[in-house]
């Protein structure tokens, strides 16, 4: 049977995934590494990617508007929400939320926050058709009008 391209509610890529922030992944202070944050947003996205467009594979195309806003430490929790937000023939673009809390207060901070672009592909590798997302609320019309400003943009840097 193949595959339907049917229209997906945007709450159907809703993903929250959460870890426990360890020594190994901080600096000297007990910051945790940017780099590792990426890991763990990249992670969430291809979820929420893979759980909308439901293809053999999902690739990372690229990272947009990332930014670091306040610190996670060894000892919090994070906590990265991810949401298809914009879809494009083959291509998706997730907003990730990602927030800090303390386990000892259930204090929760917002920390940093990505749109990031995945492409799905065909058992062979190639680039594949993926379906639309449908908002349902006004909060997600906005979400996806801001994510296709940004697949707009990436489209336009890429013509060069
Ligand atoms: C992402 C990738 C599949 C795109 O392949 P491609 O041959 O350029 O494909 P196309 O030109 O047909 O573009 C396919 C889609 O990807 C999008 N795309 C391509 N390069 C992109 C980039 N750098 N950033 C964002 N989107 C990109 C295109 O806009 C297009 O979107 P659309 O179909 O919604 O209009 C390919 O570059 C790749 O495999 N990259 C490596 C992925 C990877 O290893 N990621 C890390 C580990 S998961």
């Amino acid at each position: 049977m193949p595959r339907s391209l049917d229209p997906v509610p945007m709450s159907q890529s809703a993903t929250t995934m959460s870890r426990l922030m360890q020594p190994d992944e901080a600096n000297v202070y007990g910051n945790v590494h940017g780099g590792a944050i990426l890991k763990y947003i990249d992670e969430a996205a291809a979820v929420a990617a893979w759980r909308h467009a439901r293809v053999p594979k999902v690739v990372t195309a690229s990272f947009e508007r990332m930014s670091f806003k306040e610190p996670v430490f060894v000892g919090d929790i994070l906590h990265c929400h991810a949401t298809v937000r914009h879809t494009g023939r083959t291509s998706m673009v997730i907003g990730v939320r990602v927030e800090g809390e303390d386990p000892s207060t259930g204090d929760v901070r917002h920390v940093a926050s990505a749109h990031v672009t995945f492409v799905g592909l065909d058992k062979t590798g190639k680039p594949t058709e993926v379906p639309e997302v449908r908002a349902e609320t006004e909060e997600e019309q906005e979400k996806m009008e801001r994510a296709q400003r940004i697949h707009e943009a990436i489209k336009a840097a890429l013509r060069g």
